[in-house]
């Protein structure tokens, strides 16, 4: 095929896809190619366009690394990774409602006992987290596996901190027998994703902050229910209507209460849709 033109070079991609194997890979490579070149199209892209977004990828691409995702935060920031989530946990109502998991997530985080510190001496205000997990007819899932983390006062999650060697404020509980799971870690406060990359130019050239409001991350895993992934936002944040990353949901915000003895503490039951595979 030569001599193509602007009219025909999208149909002669796509005609090179005819012998995909997989019919699946097909299918998403021959959208992407379509939806592509009709941005291009659109925006009618010009040569130096197309360079800079070819320098940026390639930024983007030497920003990552084992601890910092740049791609990630790409499509964060672009609601992709929300809108991923939004089509693909369609739960029923009263169902808790799962958002993004972000990059700050790792393997192997210790775990502790229910009532335990999982803050293992991250600065913050003390805080006592606790509530319930149950299935959606209300049944109590005892022994649920309950994975939490948390950024500290000044905004780091232990895995981007360089004078912290060990897990902190993230751990892996179990839901007691009714279901019930409590245990102390620090306040949640805002804080700014990593801005110092190219996400971060990008934020700023279109005039955007980096900030999410205050949440503390769950995944909660138990036999015959899917598994569910999500945050408990704390009220009255003001980033609750601009998070930088898309992911509040109203059914998700919960109110952090100062105690008499100045100890924060927040209330959140889960509810998980059953179903899923069996771990
Ligand atoms: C987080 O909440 O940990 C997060 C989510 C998306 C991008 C950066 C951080
Ligand atoms: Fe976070």
């Amino acid at each position: 095929m030569r001599n193509l033109t602007q009219d025909n070079i999208t149909q002669a991609v796509i005609a090179r896809l005819a012998e995909t194997p997989d019919p699946r890979l097909k299918e998403i490579m021959t959208s992407l190619v379509q939806h592509l070149h009709a941005f291009a199209r659109d925006v009618k892209l010009t040569e130096a366009e197309w360079l800079q977004g070819i320098e940026f990828l390639t930024r983007v691409g030497h920003k990552t690394d084992d601890k910092r995702q740049e791609f990630i935060l790409l499509s964060e920031t672009l609601g992709l990774s929300m809108l991923t989530v939004a089509m693909n946990n369609d739960k029923p109502a009263g169902c808790t409602e799962a958002t993004v998991f972000g990059p700050f997530y790792v393997e192997g985080a210790p775990s502790f006992d229910l009532g335990e510190d999982v803050a293992r001496g991250a600065a913050g205000e003390p805080c006592e987290v606790r509530g319930h997990v149950r299935g959606l007819a209300g049944e109590p899932v005892p022994g649920a596996e309950i994975h939490v983390w948390q950024a500290d006062a000044e905004g780091k999650y232990d895995v981007q901190r360089t004078d912290v060697e060990t897990h902190q404020a993230r751990g892996v509980l179990h839901a007691a027998r009714d279901g019930s799971y409590h245990f102390r870690t620090i306040l949640a406060e805002p804080y700014p994703i990593p801005d110092d990359g190219p996400v971060g130019d990008m934020l700023r050239a279109t005039r955007r902050h980096p900030w999410r409001p205050a949440h503390l991350h769950f995944m909660i895993k138990a036999r015959g229910y899917e598994t569910l992934i999500t945050h408990v936002f704390r009220n009255g944040d003001s980033y609750l209507d601009s998070d930088a990353v898309f992911g509040v949901r109203q059914s998700l915000v919960a109110d952090w209460v100062k105690q008499p003895d100045g100890k924060y503490l927040v209330e959140y039951d889960f509810v998980l849709n059953p179903g899923g595979e069996p771990r």
